[in-house]
């Protein structure tokens, strides 16, 4: 999401005839995108905008946007003087009118945006860095407020997109000649559209109907709402890939509770027995925390059980973060960050085991694959499933296939995190 924010910054200010370089050196206005999810991703932010202070020089200008902007506001300017502009997501609209004011000379600009805002950012302005695989926002901020979580203060309230806009924008894409697109929100599946016309289901079947469109993808769904039409839709609609990411952070009902995620581990798993039980295999994959205050080493062993028991294609693992204005931040970070790492690592652990095993099942499978780079080094052409897995595969023809276009492809090898394999001829 922070990516796709930046493609339509770059957008807009291409609009409105800024050109983009290639050496920041080389910039007169830098603006750095920040996110701050979790702690280390603030510290870099600080950490870079230290490095920037050597390239002060002449009529240079530094702004800060994103998350750790809309978290840190006027006190980074006090941290790093040199910046003179600090702006939240829900104020990139007014970047064309900042921009103006910095230009006239004006010190310290901000857009901070209170969680009232309505503010969606479509626009028309986006420049996309890949031209085959796009993505478009369709919801916007976060009303669930996770103990542990700093979204809904730094994006604000939830708000989606209305499908006649969504769609539009799908179709231009599609015109421009992309064959994949990625829907994105906080909680895609959350998704509600304001002129009442499509549930997410149906908007997911909408996009995915669109001629010319090879793959659609969402994420990231939330368990609450994910409701049983999202599976009946991807098994009814062969362009939605066969993928969905549903984040479980825990496998302990406790720790559920304590995270206000509102589902308990028995309630998750019939979600993913819905998705289990498609036509289509579709492939899952999740969000972990370790080490949230309070949990004990049976509850990890639950969370390790419940991934043995789904059977994630791959999980994303993360040590507990405390992070200012969250409800968590009261509770004391009982849990030292040598064990936080330790747990990290026995679910990492458990979960390569899990993915040596399954990935097994993709041997001697044909699929289709998108590719995306070429590994000259290796005589490798390297690609991406309807699974979203990374497929690394031969030609036998000297001329390697296009970026972007798609090959049929025999698995002749599986790893715990990839497979390879073969181009079929034709
Ligand atoms: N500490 C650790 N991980 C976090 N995440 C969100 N907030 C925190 C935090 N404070 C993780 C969750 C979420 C993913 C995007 O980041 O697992 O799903
Ligand atoms: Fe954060 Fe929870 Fe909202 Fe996800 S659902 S963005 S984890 S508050």
């Amino acid at each position: 999401m922070n990516a796709h924010d930046s493609e339509k910054v770059i957008g807009t200010l291409e609009h409105e005839g800024y050109l983009r370089v290639a050496d920041e050196a080389d910039a007169g206005l830098i603006l750095y995108n920040t996110c701050s999810i979790r702690d280390k991703a603030e510290q870099k932010v600080f950490h870079r905008l230290n490095e920037y202070k050597k390239l002060q020089g002449e009529g240079k200008r530094f702004a800060v946007l994103g998350c750790v902007a809309q978290q840190e506001g006027e006190r980074i300017f006090e941290r790093a003087p040199y910046v003179s502009l600090v702006s939240g997501s829900a104020s990139y609209r007014n970047l064309p009118e900042m921009l103006v004011r910095l230009e006239a000379g004006e010190q310290r600009i901000t857009g901070l945006d209170d969680r009232q805002t309505e503010q969606t950012f479509d626009t028309e302005f986006t420049a996309r860095t890949n031209p085959h695989h796009g993505y478009i926002t369709i919801v916007e901020g976060c009303d669930k407020f996770c103990a542990y979580c700093v979204v809904p203060y730094t994006r604000g309230k939830e708000r989606s997109r209305a499908s006649a806009s969504v769609l539009a924008e799908a179709r231009r894409m599609v015109d421009a000649g992309f064959t994949e697109i990625q829907l994105l929100g906080q909680n895609v599946n959350s998704y509600q559209d304001p002129s009442s016309r499509m549930s997410f289901a149906e908007l997911l079947a909408a996009v995915g109907s669109i001629p010319g469109i090879r793959r659609v993808r969402f994420t990231t769904s939330h368990p609450r709402d994910f409701t049983r039409d999202i599976v009946e839709v991807i098994d009814a609609v062969p362009t939605l890939c066969d993928h969905v990411h549903l984040p479980v952070q825990s496998g302990s009902t406790r720790i559920l509770a304590a995270m206000n995620r509102e589902y308990t581990r028995e309630w998750y798993l019939e979600r993913i027995s819905w998705i289990k039980a498609a036509r289509r295999e579709i492939s899952m994959t999740s969000d972990i925390i370790v080490g949230f205050p309070g949990e004990t080493e049976a509850e990890l062993e639950e969370t390790a059980t419940l991934l043995e028991e789904v059977k994630y294609d791959a999980v994303f693992c993360f040590k507990y973060s405390p992070r200012p204005n969250t409800p968590a931040i009261a509770l004391a970070d009982s849990i030292p960050d040598e064990e936080k790492s330790r747990r990290l690592q026995v679910l990492l652990d458990r979960q390569r085991e899990i993915q040596r095993v399954s990935y097994a099942r993709h041997l001697g499978k044909e699929m289709e694959v998108m590719v995306e780079s070429h590994n000259h080094a290796r005589g490798q052409v390297v690609g991406r499933s309807s699974q979203n897995k990374t497929v690394n595969f031969t030609v036998a023809q000297p001329i390697l296939p296009a970026v972007g276009s798609y090959q049929m492809v025999r698995i002749t090898q599986t790893f715990p995190n990839s497979i390879a394999g073969e181009a079929l001829a034709g």
